[in-house]
C-alpha cells in the first residue's frame, strides 16, 4: 500500500518568456568559485535589482557563523530568480512573474543573515533535518536502542531539535548559473541522532520552477526526513492573507494528530471534513471550523496529507498540490517522490518578524507545503519507514513549478 513512486522528474513544459524580469537575466553573477561559500559580488544590474527592492543585498549576508563563512547566492533561469543563503540552506527569495509579468517574490524571508540568526525560529525557507516535523516525546528506538532528542516543542522534538539543519552553515558551491549545491556533515550524536550523516541538497532553477534534490548517506543506521520549509504567499510576500488562495491537494487521506500535533497513527479519509482539498478550494473557507477537533488541535491547518502519487499502483506523475494566488494569478504546482506533505497555514505567525522590503509576517499570510515522510514515523511502524541504513543512499526530490492564469 505504501509503495513509493519511482517516477523521474516529469517537467517538460516550456513557458513563454515574459519580459519584465529580463533585466535580471544579465544581473546575476555566478559565485562560481570552488570550495566553501564565496560571497557574491553584486554587478551593476544586480545592484539595480537590489535597489528596486527585488533582491536582498548580498553584503548583508556576509558573515562568519560557527567559524564558517555565510553568503548569498543567486540562481537565474529565464524569468525566474532565486536567492539562497548557505545558512540553513535557505531559500531567501524566489521571484516569478505574475499574470501581468510583474516580478513577484513568492517566499517570505529576511534581508540579512543577522535576522535569520536572531529572530525567533520560523524556519523561513530552510532545509529542515535531520527529522522534519515532530517526533513524539522526543525519543525513538532503532535496532533496540533508545535515542533521546531535544524537546523544543512541548513534549516533542520539532524540525531537528535545538539546532537543526536550518541553523547550521552548509558548504556551498555554484555548479552553474541555475544550480547550487550545498553539503553538510551532521556528526554522529548531533542532536541525539546516530551516525555520521553526509547530506547534499541541490537547488536547480528550471525555466519554470525550483527543483530540490536531496541525497544522504550514513555510517550507522539512523532516521531521516528532509524537507524544505519555504513559506509561500503567491500574491507576493507580505501582501496579506493567504486565506483566499485556492489549494488543491492530491490526497484523499490525512494523518490526524493529538493535541501536541503528533499523529495518532490512524489514516483517515478527508471526505466530508475541512481537510478535503481534493478539488481547488479556498484555504480560508473552513480554517476556523473549530467544531472539527483536528482544526482545533492544529489551530487551523497543520497536518500531514498522504499523497495519492505515493500509493498509486503505477507511477502516475500526479502533483502533490496546486496552489493559486487569488490576486496575482500565480499558480504553484508541487511535485515530489515523498509519501506525504505537511500543509501548514501560518497559524503561529504573529506579525512580529520584519521581512524583506519592510513587510511583516502577519497571521496566516503564508503557507508551507512541506514534502516529507510522515511525522513521528520512527515511533509508528505502520507509517512508511524513515530508517536509513549504513551503505544505503537516501535520495529524494521536490519540484515547485510556476505558471499563471
Ligand atoms: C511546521 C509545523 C508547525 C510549525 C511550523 C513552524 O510546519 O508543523 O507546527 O511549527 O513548522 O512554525
Amino acid at each position: 500500500m505504501w509503495r513509493r513512486s519511482k517516477t523521474a522528474h516529469p517537467f517538460i513544459n516550456k513557458r513563454r518568456y515574459m519580459n519584465k524580469l529580463n533585466f535580471l537575466c544579465s544581473a546575476i553573477l555566478l559565485a562560481g568559485c570552488g570550495g566553501n561559500q564565496q560571497p557574491v559580488t553584486a554587478t551593476a544590474e544586480t545592484t539595480t535589482a537590489i535597489a528596486a527592492g527585488l533582491l536582498p543585498n548580498p553584503d548583508s549576508f556576509r558573515d562568519t557563523v560557527d567559524g564558517l563563512t555565510t553568503g548569498l547566492y543567486f540562481l537565474h533561469n529565464g524569468n525566474l530568480t532565486a536567492a539562497i543563503t548557505n545558512y540553513g540552506a535557505r531559500v531567501v527569495s524566489l521571484i516569478v512573474p505574475d499574470r501581468n509579468g510583474n516580478p513577484t517574490d513568492v517566499v517570505l524571508g529576511y534581508d540579512s543573515i543577522g535576522k535569520y540568526i536572531h529572530q525567533p525560529d520560523t524556519y523561513f525557507g530552510a532545509i529542515v533535518g535531520r527529522y522534519g516535523n515532530r517526533i513524539g516525546q522526543a525519543k525513538f528506538k532503532l535496532n533496540g536502542k533508545e535515542y533521546t532528542l531535544y524537546k523544543n516543542n512541548g513534549p516533542n522534538t520539532l524540525h531537528g531539535g535545538k539546532k537543526g539543519f536550518d541553523a547550521v552553515v552548509w558548504t556551498a558551491r555554484k555548479l552553474d548559473t541555475a544550480t547550487l549545491r550545498l553539503t553538510y556533515l551532521s556528526k554522529d550524536g548531533e542532536e541525539g541522532y546516530p551516525g555520521n550523516l553526509n547530506v547534499t541538497v541541490i537547488y536547480t532553477l528550471d525555466s519554470n520552477g525550483l527543483r530540490i534534490d536531496y541525497d544522504a548517506t550514513t555510517d550507522k543506521p539512523t532516521v531521516l526526513n528532509l524537507t524544505n520549509h519555504s513559506y509561500f504567499n503567491l500574491n507576493g510576500q507580505g501582501s496579506g492573507t493567504i486565506n483566499n488562495h485556492l489549494l488543491q491537494l492530491y490526497a484523499d487521506h490525512y494523518t490526524p494528530v493529538d493535541s501536541t500535533l503528533i499523529p495518532t497513527g490512524k489514516v483517515e479519509p478527508v471526505a466530508g471534513t475541512p481537510f478535503d482539498f481534493t478539488k481547488p478550494t479556498t484555504i480560508g473557507g473552513r480554517v476556523d471550523d473549530t467544531a472539527n477537533q483536528q482544526i482545533k488541535f492544529g489551530k487551523g491547518y497543520d497536518h500531514n496529507f498522504m499523497l495519492l502519487n505515493s500509493i498509486a499502483d503505477e507511477p502516475s506523475n500526479l502533483p502533490a498540490a496546486i496552489a493559486t494566488g487569488d490576486l496575482s494569478g500565480i499558480v504553484m504546482s508541487v511535485y515530489t517522490d515523498q509519501p506525504g506533505i505537511q500543509f501548514y497555514g501560518g497559524n503561529f505567525m504573529a506579525g512580529t518578524n520584519p521581512l524583506k522590503a519592510g513587510k511583516t509576517d502577519g497571521y496566516r499570510t503564508a503557507f508551507c507545503l512541506e514534502t516529507q515522510h510522515f511525522p513521528n514515523s520512527p515511533n509508528e511502524p505502520s507509517f512508511p519507514s524513515t530508517t536509513l541504513k549504513a551503505g544505503e543512499k537516501y535520495v529524494s526530490w521536490t519540484f515547485f513549478k510556476f505558471s499563471t492564469k
